[in-house]
């Protein structure tokens, strides 16, 4: 796709980012329905791009030397030099380190621990309670992430970590971005000094980690254990504090991202009964009265289609930023040095064009003759290019793996009359959470 025509945008920017400021999500489908498929906001020198079209998108996703990712600067100080916020060299340097981290083979294997954290998380549950599943699966994430790539145990400091990342991660949330921006950190707020006090918390936490597996041997197979022995054998390896910002980053974005998608997995289930019903079959057909394993992933199909489709509609990342770091053209768009580009997987998901009648939840467009007529980049909750997510197979496994393991045993349905607003923080949340009412299958 070519374009050539000065791009289109709102005639009065500063209402733009009012409206965009209000509800963000709402303001960035609506200017992709008026302006199409590239909306313009324009204030002084400043430009900001939004591309709603699969072959902009790719070109913008390939575009490592000329686009940049941004990231916010409470994650920026966060993770320091982990994989997220690391640039150029490095991030090629420490990518090609920890990518056979990540390899079919490995996941499949981490499996068993995936399964073995569900069923003891499910193990809790008891016949028509009531949860908030938002909070269980970012626990029951955040322990499998532990166990699976650092083999620690956190189940029993899981909820008390979860707030201390809670408090850190409200820094991120779109409406608080003016607080935390350079000019309003300097007056130290309250809110400054609480996410102060617990960045230290979880940084203490995490050194105690990397001290406690430093006096062993190193030789297990987990990404802790690898980052040290690498540095032990080679010149190359990190150093104490790239390990820190390296485990901060998968623990952090590991489970946030993966917790958000299963949350809004069940909130489908229970609102689509037909869909429901057809996985639990296939759960049921597959695995009979056994536990799944990582092979069973290739089988349990339906399973996969639904997370598909559930990422289409809420994906975890609901907009991915690029500045330009010179002048540079997007087929034939041009993008001054300075400029933001936007990438929204909320805004492509719900494109008619792609998918018709989007609002609609309908595992059966990921049949893969339905998802090969549609663009690559008509659906992409895990970026693409040089950047895209490294834990993409791990993601998908995990998801599939609680998914059909809790689905064994329990059906959960959202509380009647329970409000439903999505609140765009760094993933795609429930505003008031996800109180569900669990029922026994078997
Ligand atoms: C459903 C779950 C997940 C979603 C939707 C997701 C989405 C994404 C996206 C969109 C990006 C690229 C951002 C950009 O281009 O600016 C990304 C990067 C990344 N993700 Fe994920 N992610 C998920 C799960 C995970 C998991 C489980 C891990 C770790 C085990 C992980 C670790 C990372 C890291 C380290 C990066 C930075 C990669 C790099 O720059 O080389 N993610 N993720």
């Amino acid at each position: 796709m070519l374009v050539t025509a000065k791009p289109l945008g709102p005639k009065n920017p500063w209402l733009a980012y009012a409206a965009l400021y209000r509800d963000p999500l709402g303001y960035l489908i609506r200017a992709a329905r008026k302006h199409g498929d590239v909306v313009h906001l324009k204030i002084g020198r400043k430009s900001d791009f939004l591309l709603n079209h699969p072959d902009l998108v790719r070109a913008a996703l390939l575009d490592h030397e000329n686009l940049r990712r941004c990231v916010n600067r409470p994650l920026r100080w966060l993770f320091g030099t982990g994989l997220l916020t690391c640039r150029s060299e490095r991030h090629k340097q420490q990518r090609a380190l920890l990518q056979p981290m990540f390899s079919r083979e490995r996941i499949v294997s981490l499996g068993d621990v995936m399964v073995a954290q569900t069923m003891r998380w499910a193990n809790r549950w008891r016949d028509g309670a009531t949860v908030d599943m938002a909070e269980e699966m970012m626990e029951l994430a955040m322990s499998i992430t532990a166990k699976a790539l650092f083999n620690v145990d956190l189940s029993c400091k899981s909820a008390e970590l979860r707030n201390t990342l809670a408090t850190l991660l409200q820094a991120t949330r779109f409406k608080n971005l003016i607080v935390t921006s350079k000019q309003f950190e300097k007056l130290s707020l309250p809110f400054h000094r609480r996410f102060a006090r617990a960045a230290e918390k979880l940084d203490s936490e995490i050194c105690a980690m990397i001290a406690e597996r430093k006096k062993g041997a190193c030789d297990d197979p987990d990404l802790l254990s690898t980052m040290l022995r690498l540095r032990r054998q080679s010149r190359i390896g990190l150093t104490d504090q790239q390990i820190r910002d390296q485990i901060l980053t998968f623990f952090t974005v590991g489970h946030e991202t993966t917790a958000t998608g299963m949350m809004w997995t069940w909130y489908l289930l229970s609102e689509n009964r037909e869909v429901a019903k057809r996985l639990y079959s296939e759960v049921d057909h597959v695995l009979g009265d056994r536990l799944p394993s990582g092979r069973d992933c290739d089988r349990l199909r339906y399973t996969r289609m639904v997370f598909a489709e559930s990422m289409r509609l809420y994906p975890p990342i609901w907009m991915m930023t690029r500045r330009a770091v010179r002048d540079m053209k997007i087929n034939g768009l041009v993008i001054r040095n300075g400029s933001y580009v936007h990438l929204s997987p909320f805004v492509m998901h719900r494109d008619p064009r792609y998918f018709p009648d989007p609002e609609r939840f309908d595992p059966d467009r990921w049949t893969p003759e339905a998802a090969a007529t549609r663009p690559k980049f008509s659906y992409f909750p895990f970026g693409g290019g040089p950047l895209q997510c490294i834990g993409e197979g791990f993601a998908w496994t995990q998801a599939i793996l609680v998914i059909s393991t809790l689905a064994r045993g329990w059906q959960m349905r959202v509380v009647p009359g329970h409000r439903i607003e999505l609140d765009p923080h760094i993933t795609l949340r429930s505003r008031y959470g996800m109180p569900m009412i669990l029922e026994r299958r078997k």
